[in-house]
Protein backbone atom coordinates (compact mmCIF):
# COMPACT_ATOMS: atom_id res chain seq x y z
CA UNK A 1 0.00 0.00 0.00
CA UNK A 2 1.28 3.11 -0.82
CA UNK A 3 2.56 5.55 2.36
CA UNK A 4 0.11 8.07 1.26
CA UNK A 5 -2.79 5.62 1.38
CA UNK A 6 -1.64 3.95 4.37
CA UNK A 7 -1.70 7.24 6.28
CA UNK A 8 -5.01 8.31 5.16
CA UNK A 9 -6.70 5.25 6.78
CA UNK A 10 -4.76 4.86 9.40
CA UNK A 11 -6.22 8.50 10.18
CA UNK A 12 -9.88 7.56 9.44
CA UNK A 13 -9.09 4.95 11.93
CA UNK A 14 -8.13 6.77 14.01
CA UNK A 15 -11.35 9.57 14.03
CA UNK A 16 -13.29 6.55 14.10
CA UNK A 17 -12.09 5.56 16.77
CA UNK A 18 -12.40 8.84 18.91
CA UNK A 19 -15.71 8.98 17.67
CA UNK A 20 -17.00 5.52 18.85
CA UNK A 21 -15.09 6.23 22.11
CA UNK A 22 -16.91 9.66 22.44
CA UNK A 23 -20.44 8.45 21.57
CA UNK A 24 -20.59 5.12 22.98
CA UNK A 25 -17.68 4.48 26.11
CA UNK A 26 -20.05 5.79 28.64
CA UNK A 27 -22.84 2.99 27.94
CA UNK A 28 -21.37 0.65 30.20
CA UNK A 29 -22.26 3.21 33.01
CA UNK A 30 -25.89 3.89 31.82
CA UNK A 31 -26.21 6.07 28.52
CA UNK A 32 -23.91 6.86 25.52
CA UNK A 33 -23.73 10.42 24.15
CA UNK A 34 -26.87 11.86 22.27
CA UNK A 35 -27.76 15.37 23.08
CA UNK A 36 -30.89 16.17 24.07
CA UNK A 37 -32.84 18.09 20.59
CA UNK A 38 -33.50 21.47 21.62
CA UNK A 39 -37.15 21.28 21.58
CA UNK A 40 -37.04 18.33 23.67
CA UNK A 41 -34.91 20.30 26.33
CA UNK A 42 -37.40 23.43 26.59
CA UNK A 43 -40.38 21.12 27.06
CA UNK A 44 -38.75 19.09 29.85
CA UNK A 45 -38.03 22.73 31.57
CA UNK A 46 -41.95 23.42 30.81
CA UNK A 47 -43.41 20.53 32.19
CA UNK A 48 -41.20 20.58 35.12
CA UNK A 49 -42.30 24.15 35.57
CA UNK A 50 -38.67 24.82 36.67
CA UNK A 51 -38.18 28.12 38.87
CA UNK A 52 -35.19 30.33 40.04
CA UNK A 53 -35.76 28.42 43.58
CA UNK A 54 -35.47 25.05 41.51
CA UNK A 55 -32.01 23.03 42.01
CA UNK A 56 -32.17 20.81 39.33
CA UNK A 57 -30.23 17.91 38.55
CA UNK A 58 -29.14 16.73 35.06
CA UNK A 59 -28.46 12.93 35.61
CA UNK A 60 -25.79 12.60 32.62
CA UNK A 61 -24.75 16.11 32.04
CA UNK A 62 -23.01 15.40 28.68
CA UNK A 63 -22.04 18.69 26.68
CA UNK A 64 -24.49 20.80 28.94
CA UNK A 65 -27.93 21.20 26.22
CA UNK A 66 -29.65 21.22 29.63
CA UNK A 67 -27.67 22.33 31.94
CA UNK A 68 -26.77 25.78 30.57
CA UNK A 69 -30.52 26.42 29.70
CA UNK A 70 -31.76 25.12 33.19
CA UNK A 71 -29.02 28.32 34.43
CA UNK A 72 -29.45 30.54 31.92
CA UNK A 73 -32.84 30.60 30.88
CA UNK A 74 -34.99 29.70 33.92
CA UNK A 75 -32.56 30.95 36.49
CA UNK A 76 -32.41 27.42 38.12
CA UNK A 77 -29.36 26.34 40.10
CA UNK A 78 -28.13 23.23 38.29
CA UNK A 79 -25.89 20.24 39.41
CA UNK A 80 -24.44 18.27 36.53
CA UNK A 81 -22.86 15.43 36.45
CA UNK A 82 -21.07 13.42 34.41
CA UNK A 83 -19.08 10.53 34.33
CA UNK A 84 -17.01 11.09 30.54
CA UNK A 85 -13.68 13.22 31.43
CA UNK A 86 -13.85 15.03 27.84
CA UNK A 87 -17.84 15.98 28.27
CA UNK A 88 -16.89 17.49 31.59
CA UNK A 89 -13.74 18.82 30.37
CA UNK A 90 -16.44 20.96 27.93
CA UNK A 91 -18.68 21.41 30.32
CA UNK A 92 -16.25 23.28 32.43
CA UNK A 93 -15.37 25.24 29.77
CA UNK A 94 -18.87 26.71 28.59
CA UNK A 95 -19.43 27.23 32.26
CA UNK A 96 -16.45 29.50 32.51
CA UNK A 97 -16.68 30.96 29.11
CA UNK A 98 -20.91 31.95 29.60
CA UNK A 99 -23.01 33.64 31.92
CA UNK A 100 -24.57 32.06 35.51
CA UNK A 101 -21.50 30.05 36.20
CA UNK A 102 -22.25 30.56 39.92
CA UNK A 103 -25.52 28.89 39.65
CA UNK A 104 -23.75 25.91 38.00
CA UNK A 105 -22.30 22.97 39.93
CA UNK A 106 -20.44 20.42 38.01
CA UNK A 107 -19.91 17.09 39.22
CA UNK A 108 -17.46 14.56 37.35
CA UNK A 109 -18.44 11.07 38.43
CA UNK A 110 -20.99 8.14 38.61
CA UNK A 111 -24.37 9.36 38.92
CA UNK A 112 -25.60 6.83 40.70
CA UNK A 113 -23.28 7.43 43.42
CA UNK A 114 -24.94 11.21 43.75
CA UNK A 115 -27.29 11.78 46.50
CA UNK A 116 -30.63 13.36 45.01
CA UNK A 117 -31.55 14.74 48.55
CA UNK A 118 -31.32 18.60 47.17
CA UNK A 119 -32.83 18.18 43.87
CA UNK A 120 -36.27 19.80 43.32
CA UNK A 121 -36.24 18.75 39.52
CA UNK A 122 -34.36 15.79 38.60
CA UNK A 123 -33.90 15.99 34.57
CA UNK A 124 -32.39 12.88 32.31
CA UNK A 125 -31.47 11.52 29.06
CA UNK A 126 -30.47 7.74 30.04
CA UNK A 127 -30.78 4.19 28.39
CA UNK A 128 -33.55 1.91 29.35
CA UNK A 129 -31.54 0.06 31.61
CA UNK A 130 -30.11 2.90 33.58
CA UNK A 131 -33.62 4.53 34.31
CA UNK A 132 -34.50 1.10 35.89
CA UNK A 133 -31.48 1.05 38.08
CA UNK A 134 -32.86 4.96 39.18
CA UNK A 135 -35.62 4.54 39.98
CA UNK A 136 -35.35 3.18 43.73
CA UNK A 137 -32.61 5.62 44.33
CA UNK A 138 -34.85 8.55 43.20
CA UNK A 139 -37.31 6.25 45.80
CA UNK A 140 -35.11 6.57 48.83
CA UNK A 141 -33.51 9.60 47.93
CA UNK A 142 -35.95 12.45 46.22
CA UNK A 143 -37.27 15.11 48.83
CA UNK A 144 -41.21 15.01 48.47
CA UNK A 145 -42.45 17.70 45.70
CA UNK A 146 -39.69 17.19 43.03
CA UNK A 147 -40.41 16.48 39.40
CA UNK A 148 -38.64 14.21 37.52
CA UNK A 149 -38.12 14.67 33.89
CA UNK A 150 -37.22 12.21 31.41
CA UNK A 151 -36.47 12.18 27.52
CA UNK A 152 -37.05 9.47 25.15
CA UNK A 153 -37.14 6.74 28.17
CA UNK A 154 -39.25 6.16 31.16
CA UNK A 155 -38.89 5.24 34.87
CA UNK A 156 -40.32 1.89 34.82
CA UNK A 157 -43.47 1.22 36.66
CA UNK A 158 -43.82 4.89 37.55
CA UNK A 159 -47.35 6.48 36.10
CA UNK A 160 -46.46 9.99 34.43
CA UNK A 161 -48.36 13.00 35.42
CA UNK A 162 -47.84 14.58 31.79
CA UNK A 163 -46.37 13.14 28.67
CA UNK A 164 -45.53 14.89 25.37
CA UNK A 165 -45.48 12.57 22.23
CA UNK A 166 -44.07 15.58 20.05
CA UNK A 167 -41.05 15.31 22.30
CA UNK A 168 -41.00 11.92 23.60
CA UNK A 169 -40.98 13.94 27.46
CA UNK A 170 -41.91 12.48 30.23
CA UNK A 171 -43.06 13.99 33.74
CA UNK A 172 -43.10 12.88 37.14
CA UNK A 173 -44.28 14.43 39.97
CA UNK A 174 -42.72 12.21 43.54
CA UNK A 175 -44.47 10.48 45.24
CA UNK A 176 -47.43 10.70 43.17
CA UNK A 177 -45.78 8.36 40.60
CA UNK A 178 -44.89 5.56 43.31
CA UNK A 179 -48.61 5.48 44.16
CA UNK A 180 -50.59 2.10 43.16
CA UNK A 181 -53.66 3.21 41.39
CA UNK A 182 -56.79 4.06 42.80
CA UNK A 183 -60.24 2.10 42.42
CA UNK A 184 -61.43 4.27 39.76
CA UNK A 185 -58.27 4.27 38.07
CA UNK A 186 -58.07 0.16 38.45
CA UNK A 187 -61.83 0.15 37.15
CA UNK A 188 -60.78 2.71 34.01
CA UNK A 189 -58.03 -0.19 33.25
CA UNK A 190 -60.44 -2.96 33.29
C1 LIG B 1 -27.87 10.64 26.15
S1 LIG B 1 -26.61 11.67 26.87
C2 LIG B 1 -27.56 13.05 27.46
C3 LIG B 1 -26.68 14.22 27.79
C4 LIG B 1 -27.37 15.46 28.35
N1 LIG B 1 -28.16 15.18 29.54
C5 LIG B 1 -28.26 16.09 27.32
O1 LIG B 1 -29.45 16.06 27.56
O2 LIG B 1 -27.82 16.56 26.30
C6 LIG B 1 -26.28 10.75 28.37
C7 LIG B 1 -25.05 11.23 29.14
O3 LIG B 1 -25.00 10.55 30.38
C8 LIG B 1 -23.67 10.26 30.70
N2 LIG B 1 -23.69 9.12 31.64
C9 LIG B 1 -24.08 7.85 31.38
N3 LIG B 1 -24.03 7.10 32.49
C10 LIG B 1 -23.59 7.93 33.48
C11 LIG B 1 -23.32 7.74 34.86
N4 LIG B 1 -23.51 6.53 35.46
N5 LIG B 1 -22.89 8.79 35.58
C12 LIG B 1 -22.70 10.01 35.00
N6 LIG B 1 -22.92 10.25 33.70
C13 LIG B 1 -23.38 9.23 32.94
C14 LIG B 1 -23.03 9.93 29.36
O4 LIG B 1 -21.63 10.06 29.41
C15 LIG B 1 -23.72 10.95 28.44
O5 LIG B 1 -22.97 12.13 28.36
Amino acid sequence: MAPALLLGTALLLAALAAVAYFVFASFVFGAGYQPTPRRAVLEMLRLAAVRPSDVVYDLGAGTGAIVFRAARIYGARVVGVEVEPIRFLILRLRRASGRAGDRIELRWGNLFRLHFGRATVVTAFLWPGAMARLRPKLEAELPAGARVVSHCHSVPGWTPAAYDPATDVYLYRWPDAAAPPSDGERRDKG
